[in-house]
């Protein structure tokens, strides 16, 4: 956590709205990754926050790459730029997967000069890939229980278990090298029974298709890794408990294991910091009117069902009061009952645990700009 007089400070030094973006917490976050699942390489899922200098720290850092679109791909590519041919093709093979099963062909023309990794999930997308992107490698994704997580991908993204080796089977015989397998369990999995069945079903299928004479190198085991937004939520060390278990316990020592871990990075890495600039009482409720909302870096509340906290530096008696963004619109509405103390025009509020899926989707709507992004102990 970032010292609230330093966010006072770069608030004052900034202006207000700020979204502070802590990298000690980044590489905090890394490498607590690291210690608890050493068998597991993390792909930071670009698309979580792609500020360039969060992916310039993970670089530096040894992270590998999830992108999902030809913009995301290019911020990535812009750190290996200038490293000699072969090292930067051997870069993109080891450490870049193209995770979107579904891709336009002209981003598939694009990428088949870097042979990356890309996932598919069904025949058509096999047919575009040969003809688009036949350098490519494949990863299958599957569709697993996504039961209970923030944010639900099953019902648009995966295979199914029954077709898996089929779709391997067709892929192979259309030319192309399907490396491994992949799933997502839904992001903001609190609940790790889906990970354990995700790779109950992995195994499974793995073991079909050596019977077929499909050999798999990989298994990549996505995203979902929860931030702890309230206590409820039970650390990762424990669900790296369980997933070193059940690792241990299904897959060969030599297969490859790597996950695409996005809002793990950085949630936690990130605060912001707003301004009330209005204030009124409606219906006997205090109410405050902050520079920036759901348009903005509280869009998470929309896109990514995200219910974030709102804390007042000042201190006093609390009251649930309603806080709104600067927006004409009511949709703009941050939060209906949030215990506040009293507040000024002027004050400053902040919301901690932001760095996710939140400034991404962050919007220019009414002629608001998104919150300065604002770089510590980068
Ligand atoms: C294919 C894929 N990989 C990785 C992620 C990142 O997931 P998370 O932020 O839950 O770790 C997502 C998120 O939507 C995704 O769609």
């Amino acid at each position: 956590m970032i010292r609230l007089s330093l966010l006072k400070e770069l608030a004052h030094t900034h202006g207000t709205p700020i979204f502070v973006v802590d990298h000690d917490a980044i590489r905090r976050n890394y490498a607590e990754f690291r210690r608890y699942l050493p068998r597991v390489h993390p792909y930071y899922a670009v698309k979580a926050n792609s500020d360039p200098a969060i992916i310039r720290t993970l670089f530096v850092i040894g992270s590998s790459f999830d992108v999902a679109s030809i913009a995301e791909f290019n911020l990535v590519y812009d750190n290996i730029r200038d490293l000699p041919a072969e090292e930067r093709q051997n870069y993109i093979w080891d450490k870049v997967i193209y995770s979107n099963p579904i891709k336009d062909r002209r981003t598939l023309q694009e990428l088949d000069q870097y042979k990356p990794l890309v996932a598919f999930d069904n025949s058509e997308e096999i047919t575009k890939i040969r003809r688009y992107a036949p350098n490519a490698g494949l990863a299958l994704r599957i569709r697993v229980p996504n039961t209970g997580s923030m944010v639900e991908l099953s019902s648009k993204f995966g295979a199914s278990p029954a077709e898996a080796v089929d779709l391997i089977a067709m892929a192979s015989d259309a030319g192309l090298v399907v490396e491994g397998l992949g799933f997502h369990v839904g992001s903001q999995c609190a609940n790790f029974e889906n990970y354990v069945q995700a790779l109950s079903t992995s195994a499974a299928i793995m073991e079909e298709a050596q019977t077929r004479g499909y050999s798999l190198k990989l298994l990549d085991i996505g995203g979902g890794f929860p931030v702890r937004y309230d206590p409820h939520v039970r650390p990762f060390r424990e669900l790296a408990r369980i997933l070193r278990r059940e690792l241990d316990r299904l897959f060969p020592k030599e297969l490859e294991i790597l996950a695409e871990p996005g809002r793990f990075m950085v949630g936690s890495a990130a605060t912001l910091v707003a301004e009330v600039i209005g204030k009124s009482e409606r219906d006997g409720k205090p109410c405050y009117y902050i520079n920036d909302g759901i348009y903005h870096t509280y869009s998470g509340i929309l896109f990514d069902h995200c219910q974030y906290e709102i804390k007042s530096f000042r201190k006093g008696p609390k009251q649930i009061s309603a806080v709104f963004g600067p927006t004409c619109d009511a949709l703009d509405t941050i939060s209906q009952a949030e215990a506040l103390p009293d507040l000024k025009l002027g004050d400053l509020v902040y919301t901690e645990n932001i760095g996710a899926y939140s400034h991404a989707s962050s919007t220019w709507f009414n002629g608001f700009p998104p919150a300065k992004v604002v770089h510590v102990n980068e």
